[in-house]
C-alpha cells in the first residue's frame, strides 16, 4: 500500500453521544447490553474535538445514538456547535421529545433532523422497537417538529416485519409533505454478532418489496432503485471514475462512539489502541495508518465490481462487508443479490 499524496479535509463529523437507548430495535446494529451500561460522551471532551475539527476546516457535524435525546448534555453540546457556526444534523426516534429540545434546536437553526419511523401501524412498528406506544409518540413528535417548522425527514430500515408496510408509510409522508429514506443495507451488530440478520429480508422478500412498491410509486422506486448514476459517470470519464472513492467513509467524514474512539463509520468499531480520543483528531486523521488504508480504496481497487452490470444499483458498504465477511473490501452474497434484484426490477418499471 503506497502512500496517499494528499490528504483530503474533513468536513463532517458524525459524533454518537450515547449508546444509551429507550428502544430495542430488532435489527439495530449497537448490541441490546450496549444500549443499558452505555455512558455519554463528556461534553469537556465534545468541545475539544470539536474546537480542533473546526480549526482543521470542518463544517458539518451529524449528532446520533443510541437515543440522543436522553443525552444529559445535548442542548449544551447544541449550544456549543452552533457558536462555532456548524451545520447541524440529528438523529433520533423522539420518544421523549421536549418542548425544551424544541425551542433549542430552532434557537440553534438545527439544518437537519431525522426521525425513524418504521411502520404507520402501532403494531408493526412497535414489535420492532419492542416499546408499546412508541409509534404513536413517534408520529406525534414528527408532527410537532413540522408545527414548529423544523426541518425533519423519517427514515426507516426495511425488514421483513415491516416490508408490507411501505406503501402506506410513504403515503404518509408524502401527505406530509416530508422526505422518506428506506434502509434495506442491514448491518451485522458491532460486535459481529449476526443475530439481528435474521430480520433482513430474503432475496425472494426483497424483490416482492420492491415490486409492490414499483406499482404502488414507481417514480419514487426509481430513484430509490439507481442508487447513484454512475452509468452516466462511466460513460463522461471512466478513468476518473475508476480512481475515485468508493464512499465518503475516510474521504471527507469521520465517526466518533460514545466509548471514545475514532472510528470509520457507524457499526464499524476499530480494535486498537491507536483509535483512542486522547489523541488529537488532526494526527488521527491525517497518520492513522489504518485511516490511510482504506482512504487509498478507489473503484478500481475492487475488480469484481468494476465490471459488474449491477454496479448503478449496488449499496458499497465497507462496514456491512467488515461486519459480515470479516474483510472490508469483500462484500457477502446478499450485497450482489441485491443489487442485481434492484437492476431487474428498475428496468421493469415503465
Ligand atoms: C442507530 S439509529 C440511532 C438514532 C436513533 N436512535 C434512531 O433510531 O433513529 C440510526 C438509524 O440506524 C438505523 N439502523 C439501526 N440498525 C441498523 C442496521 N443494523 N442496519 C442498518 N441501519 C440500522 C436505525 O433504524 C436508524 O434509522
Ligand atoms: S435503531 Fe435507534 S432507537 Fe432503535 S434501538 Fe437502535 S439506537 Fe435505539
Ligand atoms: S453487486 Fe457485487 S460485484 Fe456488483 S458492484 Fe455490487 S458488490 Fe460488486
Amino acid at each position: 500500500m503506497g502512500a496517499i499524496s494528499k490528504i483530503p479535509k474533513l468536513d463532517t463529523l458524525v459524533i454518537e453521544l450515547t449508546n444509551k437507548c429507550n428502544e430495542r430495535c430488532k435489527h439495530c446494529y449497537i448490541p441490546d447490553i450496549v444500549k443499558s451500561v452505555s455512558t455519554d460522551i463528556s461534553y469537556e471532551k465534545i468541545s475539544a474535538i470539536i474546537n480542533e475539527f473546526v480549526e482543521m476546516g470542518g463544517e458539518n457535524i451529524l449528532l446520533t445514538g443510541g437515543e440522543i435525546l436522553l443525552c444529559e448534555n445535548l442542548l449544551a453540546i447544541l449550544d456549543y456547535v452552533h457558536s462555532k457556526g456548524l451545520w447541524i444534523a440529528l438523529f433520533f426516534n423522539g420518544l421523549t421529545l421536549t418542548d425544551d429540545h424544541i425551542y433549542k434546536f430552532k434557537e440553534v437553526g438545527v439544518n437537519d433532523i431525522q426521525v425513524s419511523l418504521y411502520s404507520v401501524n402501532p403494531v408493526v412498528h412497535d414489535s420492532i422497537t419492542k416499546v408499546k406506544g412508541s409509534c404513536e409518540k413517534t408520529k406525534k413528535s414528527i408532527e410537532r417538529l413540522i408545527d414548529s417548522g423544523l426541518p425533519v425527514r423519517i427514515a426507516c430500515s426495511v425488514i421483513k416485519d415491516n416490508m408490507n408496510e411501505i406503501c402506506e408509510l410513504l403515503d404518509y409522508t408524502l401527505r406530509l409533505n416530508l422526505m422518506l429514506s428506506l434502509e434495506f443495507n442491514i448491518i451485522a451488530r458491532e460486535d459481529k454478532s449476526s443475530d439481528n440478520l435474521k430480520y433482513r429480508m430474503s432475496p425472494e422478500d426483497l424483490e416482492s418489496c420492491f415490486r409492490v412498491l414499483a406499482k404502488h410509486n414507481p417514480d419514487f422506486t426509481k430513484k430509490l432503485l439507481l442508487r447513484i448514476d454512475r452509468a452516466k459517470k462511466i460513460k463522461d470519464n471512466y478513468e476518473e471514475f475508476l480512481n475515485g472513492p468508493v464512499c465518503g467513509a475516510a474521504q471527507n467524514m469521520l465517526y466518533i462512539t460514545s466509548d471514545n474512539k475514532y472510528s470509520i463509520c457507524p457499526g464499524w468499531v476499530i480494535e486498537d489502541d491507536k483509535s483512542d480520543l486522547r489523541l488529537s483528531l488532526k494526527d488521527f486523521w491525517e497518520k492513522n495508518e489504518f485511516l490511510n488504508e482504506v482512504r487509498n480504496k478507489k473503484e478500481r481497487s475492487f475488480p469484481k465490481c468494476v465490471d459488474c452490470e449491477a454496479l448503478d444499483y449496488c449499496v458499497r458498504c465497507f462496514a456491512r462487508n467488515h461486519l459480515e465477511t470479516g474483510d472490508y473490501t469483500n462484500p457477502p452474497d446478499f450485497a450482489c443479490q441485491y443489487a442485481f434484484i434492484a437492476k431487474k426490477v428498475f428496468e421493469s418499471i415503465k
